[in-house]
């Protein structure tokens, strides 16, 4: 086995003698490359940038940005990166650095003051710059004067805002950083890294790397990996360990084995049946988003309001069913969409409904040694959905409550009812009462009025800094007005 490594900016370089919990940031900063810095080493803030080689959609490889401070070094073994120096120098070897495209509209419109946040603005810029389907116009040359005639978060050329709601900036303020994005164009045939897409990424490789006591293992197979786990069921799963890398840094957790398995080929798929879609845990929330196109309108619904692009990058169904937290967005819409969870270990596969899959704070019914391999959403589906998570900022944020509707509503009678909530429990849980109080009834105001004052007494809310209970309980209530409110019209006509 290769000694492992990750290709930086074109050059390879050895992950020894860094620890298994070295992150991606701490390796690159060790090795000079200052660019990328840390300011939360939580995944909030985006000041950790980069750009990674993936799968693409519609070329073979897309650059995706994720946050450097949550990935170990060595999940990237064998991996392709580029850093905020990479960018700069990326035009061509031989030839004096220059700033990148997108470097050069952040220092023209004035998008970077002390530049902390810079450099990983501009590899999450970068990122979008070379979606391959962002750029309808290759010569745009946008002005920051036209936006008011787009979609506030679209710019002139293709640029969606989104691809920053990672990264944040104290002191420029974000108009010029809009006006840098909204202002690029489109890359140039000569463009290495544009060129870099059409050929594939590099294939994930088996890694075993031991160092400290403690060691990172990426096993080519799911079966291997069952195996593995067999024998490691004190082991820590991750995928995109964008929660584990927070448990790393912040409460200085370690761990004796790591097991990576979000490159797994059969944890990678999605099938879309006449009975169900069946999602692969391992798929990113961006990929999911990308595949589904919309097809699963609840989900769809959850994307953007699920962390940042960033983070969504990494994340995955399967590690935020996994770590059981009862505040995690996917839970309550998955709830409600009546999914449940294909679990695998080396003896084979069970199937358990969401429902019955969390047992208490953190805990689920998945044993040692079990995986979760798909999640499971069935057809057809309820009409009427939608998805309210209230917290204090819009994006990139943590939900003090959440709540997911799913109604079959027919002749203006509530067929079937399916209320999801986050963050009124120790776990996720059904909003069973409300949705018994409307099952079998019209959908009219009384009803619903009723079904309100029930369901914000459904779960046991606490206090705690990001809300008190009484506001949980009555965002519960209003959660379901709102949905009346809009959807009355809708079902009328
Ligand atoms: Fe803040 Fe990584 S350092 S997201
Ligand atoms: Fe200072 Fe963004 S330019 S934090």
């Amino acid at each position: 086995m290769v000694a492992p490594r990750i290709t930086v900016n074109g050059t390879e370089t050895p992950i020894s003698p860094a620890s298994p919990h070295t992150t991606v940031l701490d390796l690159l900063r060790e090795r000079g490359l200052t660019g990328t810095k840390e300011g939360c080493a939580e995944g909030e803030c985006g000041a950790c940038s980069v750009l990674v080689a993936r799968p693409g959609v519609t070329k073979p490889t897309d650059w995706v940005a994720v946050n450097a401070c949550l990935v170990p070094a060595a999940a990237l073994d064998g991996q392709e990166i580029i850093t905020s120096e990479g960018l700069a120098t990326a035009s061509g070897p031989g030839t004096p650095p220059v700033l990148h495209p997108v470097q050069e509209e952040m220092a023209v419109r004035g998008g970077s003051q002390c530049g902390y946040c810079t450099p990983g603005f501009v590899c999450s810029m970068a990122a979008e710059y070379y979606r391959p389907d962002r750029c309808a116009h290759p010569t745009s040359e946008a002005d920051s004067t036209d936006v008011t005639d787009v979609d506030a978060e679209h710019g002139p050329n293709g640029f969606d805002l989104h691809a920053l709601s990672g990264n944040l900036c104290r002191c420029t303020g974000y108009r010029p950083i809009r006006d840098a994005a909204f202002a690029v164009g489109a890359p140039t045939d000569t463009d290495p890294l544009a060129q870099r897409r059409e050929q594939a990424p590099p294939a994930p490789v088996a890694t075993s790397y031991a160092q400290d006591d403690s060691v990172f293992l990426r096993k080519s197979t799911l079966d291997e990996t069952l195996r593995l786990l067999r024998e490691r069921p004190d082991a820590v799963v991750v995928a995109g360990s964008t929660d584990w890398g927070v448990e790393v840094n912040i409460r200085s957790r370690r761990a004796d084995c790591v097991v990576a398995v979000d490159r797994l080929p059969e944890l990678r798929e999605l099938r879309v049946a006449d009975d169900s879609v069946e999602i692969g845990a391992a798929l990113t929330l961006t990929e999911i988003e990308g595949r589904l196109d919309g097809h699963v309108p609840l989900l769809a619904e959850l994307f953007p309001q699920f962390a940042s692009r960033l983070i969504r990058n990494g994340a995955t169904l399967g590690g935020n069913l996994g770590t059981g937290s009862p505040i995690g967005d996917s839970p309550p819409v998955l709830l409600a969409l009546e999914a449940s969870v294909v679990l695998a270990d080396a003896d084979g596969e069970r199937e358990v409904p969401l429902a019955d899959y969390f047992t208490g704070y953190r805990q689920s019914v998945r044993r040692p040694g079990e995986l979760i391999r798909a999640v499971r959403v069935p057809l057809p589906l309820s009409p009427v959905t939608a998805f309210h998570k209230i917290a204090k900022r819009r994006f990139d944020d943590i939900s003090s409550v959440a709540v997911a509707f799913a109604l079959d509503i027919e002749g203006g009678i509530v067929r079937k009812a399916r209320i999801g909530l986050g963050g009124v429990a120790a776990t996720p849980i059904r909003a069973l009462s409300t949705e018994a109080a409307l099952e079998g009834r019209s959908w009219a105001a009384e009803t619903v009025e009723t079904a309100a004052l029930l369901l914000q007494a459904e779960g046991t809310p606490m206090n705690d800094h990001r809300a008190s209970a009484a506001y949980r309980s009555a965002m519960l209530g209003q959660s379901l007005l709102k949905l009346y409110a809009q959807t009355t019209e809708a079902v009328s006509s």
